[in-house]
């Protein structure tokens, strides 16, 4: 059995976009942080639960912001909270896949 029931993954890394758009220039920290806080607050964090963290680049930016969510390994893209509170309720917390922010 897995340590965590869900784990997810927010892409937060950062880079010049002269050189390639990255998740962080949309937003992605301050989406991981808030996710975080929301997860527990819900009381959803811990052992055979749920863990959000952090991840480097994925390489899908232009795709993004991104999280990926495990074990399904279903990837996601949102613009704000309400996409961010979507994806927990339906996905994280129930195991249904938002298809209107899937990637
Ligand atoms: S910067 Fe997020 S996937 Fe590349």
């Amino acid at each position: 059995m897995s340590y965590y029931a869900r784990h997810v993954f927010f892409c937060c890394n950062q880079r010049d976009p002269a050189e390639r758009t990255s998740c962080n220039i949309k937003g992605a920290s301050q989406m991981r942080d808030y996710a975080k806080q929301r997860v527990k607050d819900l009381g959803l964090t811990g052992q055979g639960k749920v863990r959000v963290n952090q991840a480097g680049c994925l390489d899908r930016c232009e795709e993004g912001p991104c999280v990926v969510i495990y074990p399904e390994a279903v990837w996601y893209t949102y613009v704000d909270r309400h996409d961010i509170d979507e994806i927990i309720e339906e996905h994280v917390r129930h195991g249904r896949i938002v298809e209107r922010l899937r990637i």
